[in-house]
């Protein structure tokens, strides 16, 4: 049987203090486009920066495994060598570093080479025509006075950049306008090949419409409460969460 590229296995972690996800199972297969949904607060970003060890949050028990191995003692750079990617909820400006430098030094350092400047240049320039992005933009301080907007396109732009195999997208849709969605989305058709896992958390369906989801999962309270194919989106978009609250308070 072929294993998973990624296992979450009985995953509980938090702050301190504090449980956000409890006790989680999720497998997701090599090829597999997954996404998670569920209400505000319900712990979709905690499970995002925990997939990446980000320091703020805790395991407390269970286990994370990348094509069969456990993660969880690897640093945040550590897993994105091994290939794990996440774009920001809400992305962090750096004054003083470029997009360009910034994507240049990610790039050496997760994929251990030294391309060359004009190699370089032009692969994101590439990328930038892909998602409409003015070749400004690769001058100007990461997400430093970007709109909401730019700062996902920038977020895209790294995805194609790193091209890691397993990435997490985490509402990389919430604030852009209807073109601007729809950009987003060729972006992330654009890193789609067959052995590429990938994890959306989003609120809304536009992002998802060419994208062929495998399955759907729903957050609450820390913990997967339902799961379905693509057709729960519309089913959420139509009705909301209480249902599926009833549905769980009813089990
Ligand atoms: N670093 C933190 N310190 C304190 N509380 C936190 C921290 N991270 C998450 N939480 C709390 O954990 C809960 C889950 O937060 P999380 O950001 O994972 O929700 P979410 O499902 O992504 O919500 P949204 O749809 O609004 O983005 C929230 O109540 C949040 O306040
Ligand atoms: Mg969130």
């Amino acid at each position: 049987m072929k294993k998973n590229m990624l296992t979450v296995k009985n995953l509980t972690a938090g702050i301190p203090g504090q449980e956000i996800i409890k006790n989680m199972n999720l497998e997701i297969g090599y090829g597999e486009i997954h996404v998670i949904m569920g209400p505000n607060g319900s712990g979709k970003s905690t499970l995002a920066n925990v997939l990446m060890n980000n320091p703020a949050y805790q395991v407390t028990q269970g286990d994370i495994l990348l094509d069969g191995e456990s993660i969880l003692e690897d640093t945040t750079d550590k897993r994105a060598k091994k290939g794990l990617f996440m774009s920001f909820q809400n992305p962090v400006e750096v004054p003083g570093l470029t997009v360009e430098n910034f994507l240049r030094a990610s790039y050496q350092e997760v994929k251990d080479s030294n391309i060359g400047y004009l190699d370089f240049h032009d692969k994101l320039l590439d990328y930038a025509d892909i998602l409409e992005m003015d070749e400004k933009y690769l001058d100007r301080y990461l997400n430093e006075g970007f709109s909401g907007g730019e700062k996902k396109k920038n977020e895209i732009l790294q995805l194609l950049t790193l091209d890691p195999k397993f990435a997490i997208l985490d509402e990389t849709d919430s604030g852009l306008d209807v073109d601007a969605v729809r950009v987003v989305s060729k972006g992330i058709e654009e890193f789609l090949t067959e052995e590429k896992s990938v994890l959306i958390i989003t609120h809304h369906n536009e992002i998802l419409s060419n994208i062929p989801i495998d399955q759907v999962h729903v957050v609450m309270n820390g913990q997967i409460v339902k799961n379905g194919d693509g057709s729960l989106i519309h089913d959420i978009e139509k009705r909301g969460f209480a249902w599926i609250k009833d549905e769980v308070e009813n089990q």
